[in-house]
C-alpha cells in the first residue's frame, strides 16, 4: 500500500473508532475533548450534534486548537472553577501497551491532557490498530520541562538511557506547549516498566509532566478493518 492510502485508512479508522466513541455521550454530560487527529474527529461529529440540537454537553478541553474547534461549533466550555468533575473524556493515544499504559502526547499536549484525564470518572482512548505495542517506547516519550531547566533535565534523560531531543516546529524555531514550556522527545528506550520509569521521571526537577499515562485508561476503542476492539485493563 502507498504512503498516501496508509494514511487514509488510518484515518478512516480514526474516524470509526471516534464514531464508536459519540455512543458513550449523553446529553447533560460535562466532557473532557482531548487532542490530536482523533479527537478531533470526535470533537467534529460532537459539534454536529451540538449543532444540530441533537446533545446538550459542556466541555473542557485539553488544548487551546481543541477548544477553539469546539467554539466554532458552538459547544459550550467551562472551566474547574465551574466543574470539578467530568463525566467522560475521548483522547487519541501515541502507543497502547498492555494494562492501557499509554504515550501521549505527540501532539505536544500531555499536560493539559492529563490533567483533563485525571479529573474524568471515565477516560477513553480512541485510536486506530497501528497504536497498539506490547512494549512502549517505539514512539519517543514526550517530557514536557520549564524551558530554564532543559539542559538540566536532558542530562538526567541521557543517564535512563534515553537520547532526548528538543521539539522543533517546522519553521525551525523551538515548540512551545500551550504553558510555555518546552518538549523533550525521548527516544531509543523501550520501557520494561512503565511505572518505574513514571516514578523516576517524576522525580527529575524542571519536569513538568510526561507522556506515560498509566492506570488512567478504563476503555479503549481501537478500529480495524474489520471490527471495533474495546479493551480493558
Ligand atoms: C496529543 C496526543 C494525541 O492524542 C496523540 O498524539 C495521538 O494523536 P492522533 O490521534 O493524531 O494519532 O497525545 O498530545
Amino acid at each position: 500500500m502507498g504512503k498516501e492510502s496508509a494514511s487514509d485508512e488510518r484515518a478512516s479508522l480514526k474516524l470509526l473508532a471516534a464514531q464508536r466513541a459519540v455512543e458513550l455521550v449523553e446529553s447533560g454530560m460535562t466532557l473532557g475533548l482531548g487532542s490530536g487527529t482523533t479527537a478531533t474527529f470526535w470533537i467534529k461529529l460532537l459539534g454536529e450534534k451540538v449543532r444540530k440540537q441533537e446533545l446538550k454537553i459542556r466541555a473542557i478541553a485539553s488544548s487551546e486548537d481543541s477548544e477553539r474547534l469546539g467554539r466554532e461549533y458552538g459547544i459550550p466550555f467551562v472551566n474547574f472553577e465551574e466543574c470539578k468533575s467530568l463525566d467522560l473524556t475521548v483522547d487519541g493515544a501515541d502507543e497502547i501497551a498492555p494494562k492501557l499504559a499509554l504515550i501521549k502526547g505527540g501532539g505536544g499536549k500531555l499536560l493539559r491532557e492529563k490533567i483533563v484525564a485525571s479529573a474524568s470518572k471515565r477516560f477513553v482512548i480512541v485510536g486506530d490498530e497501528s497504536k497498539q505495542v506490547e512494549r512502549l517506547g517505539r514512539f519517543p516519550l514526550p517530557v514536557e520541562v520549564i524551558p530554564m531547566a532543559a539542559p538540566l533535565v536532558t542530562n538526567s534523560l541521557s543517564e535512563l538511557g534515553f537520547t532526548p531531543a528538543i521539539r522543533m516546529k517546522p519553521d525551525g524555531r523551538r515548540y512551545i506547549t500551550d504553558e510555555g514550556n518546552l518538549i523533550l522527545d525521548c527516544s531509543g528506550l523501550l520501557i520494561d516498566d512503565p511505572a518505574a520509569m513514571a516514578a523516576k521521571l517524576d522525580s527529575i526537577v524542571g519536569v513538568v509532566e510526561h507522556g506515560l499515562f498509566l492506570g488512567m485508561a478504563d476503555l479503549a476503542l481501537i478500529a480495524t478493518p474489520d471490527k471495533i476492539i474495546e479493551r480493558t485493563v
